[in-house]
């Protein structure tokens, strides 16, 4: 039986996750670039795409293989998408747009937002995928409670607080279903090499006197972040904490708009500590990737994860997985910890590996 899945926000990140679910599906010997090729016995190509939600002009009305190309969307073709009957539907707008985004990046469609536990329901959907942008806070609270209605698991890949509130895993797990979250830490993105640096220094006894992560970018979502960066700087810096000492520099993250749109994004990351005797060490790392290819790699494995999880009633160990899987889970694990969690959780078998 296909996973039932329901994308909200049909943006870059959706493009990637759909073209690459087609691109394994088409491929099913290819394992480059998954985590996890099998996740129990689910496959990437397990996953299917019953119901769609977004609010531009360019996407309402359209089947979804065809609106994850619509303006403004514009990161790397992974492949060509599977053919999906799913009509993107008009969902609600609260707060998810602001006046700047109206310029080029969102054209707010005039229809009115449809119903979306009736529409959840009638698409017997199990788990919904919030790919909202970041500050969306509203929006996102009104999604994660219609998904409750409508008895659907959810995936918030952003950053507002929802799986690391214990009142809303309470609603979730009390239902049988399960809440992922916060925000997608990218298979191959700052948050996680910035992480495995500090780590790295930390076991050789390094103190850290700075931590400065720059990111630049030119997708939807940058544009988004240079006028909300609070949210996501927050997430990207607690993520960073946790590999550090209280006798340690506080990390600082910063959300650069690059005026391109385009998903190439660079982070330049910055780090000086004192080795033996105080002398002075630093490191001075560029990384260059596509934004949201990355973070597919990532969502991928939740669905799958979701499913097993529900499937084999394991529901309330949930935020433990979230570590392996997100920025700002309920609870930080160094990330080989998170992995073995997430191995024993989900894979049923010990060890990172
Ligand atoms: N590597 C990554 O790209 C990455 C990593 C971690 C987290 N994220 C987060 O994932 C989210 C999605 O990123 P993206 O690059 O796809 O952004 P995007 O701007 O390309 O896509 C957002 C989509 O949501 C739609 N939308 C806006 N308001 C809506 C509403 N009320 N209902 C339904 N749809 C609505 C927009 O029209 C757009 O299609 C962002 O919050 C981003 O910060 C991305």
């Amino acid at each position: 039986m296909p996973i039932r899945v329901a994308i909200v926000g049909v943006g870059n990140c959706a493009k990637s996750l759909v073209e690459g679910i087609g691109f394994y599906t088409q491929n099913p010997a290819e394992s480059v670039g998954l985590m996890h090729p099998h996740i129990g016995r689910f496959l990437p190509s397990d996953i299917t795409f019953v119901a769609a939600f977004d609010i531009d002009a360019r996407k309402v009305g359209k089947p979804l293989h065809k609106a994850i190309n619509a303006k403004p969307n514009k990161t790397m073709k992974i492949g060509s998408s599977l053919k999906y009957p799913t009509i993107v539907q008009r969902g609600p707008t609260y707060d998810s747009v602001i006046p700047q985004l109206r310029e080029y990046f969102i054209y707010e469609s005039k229809s009115p937002a449809i119903d979306l536990v009736k529409a959840l329901q009638q698409s017997k959907v199990q788990i919904v995928v919030n790919y909202l942008p970041t500050g969306s806070d509203k929006a996102t609270y009104a999604y994660a409670e219609a998904a409750l209605n409508a008895n659907c698991s959810f995936i918030n890949c952003m950053p507002t607080p929802i799986a690391k509130d214990p009142k809303w895993r309470k609603r979730f797990e009390d239902k049988g279903l399960v809440l992922l979250g916060d925000d997608i830490k990218s298979q191959c993105g700052a948050t996680i090499v910035n992480r495995a640096l500090l780590h790295l220094l930390k076991i050789r006894g390094i103190k850290i006197t700075k931590s400065d992560q720059t990111n630049y970018g030119g997708n939807a979502d940058h544009f988004n972040l240079h006028y909300r960066p609070q949210a996501k700087e927050e997430s990207k810096e607690h993520a960073l904490k946790s590999s550090l000492t209280s006798t340690d520099a506080h990390p600082h993250a910063r959300m650069i708009y690059t005026e391109k749109n385009y998903d190439h994004k660079q982070a330049k990351i910055k780090i000086e500590g004192k080795i033996w005797g105080k002398a002075p060490v630093s490191i001075d790392l560029t990384l260059e990737d596509e934004d949201s290819p990355n973070s597919a790699g990532v969502v991928v494995d939740a669905i799958r994860a979701i499913q097993k999880m529900t499937q084999s009633k394991k529901v309330k160990q949930a935020p433990e997985i979230c570590a392996f899987l997100f920025k700002s889970p309920p609870k930080q694990y160094s990330d080989d910890r998170a992995l073995e969690r997430f191995n024993q959780i989900v894979q049923g078998r010990k060890g990172p590996f």
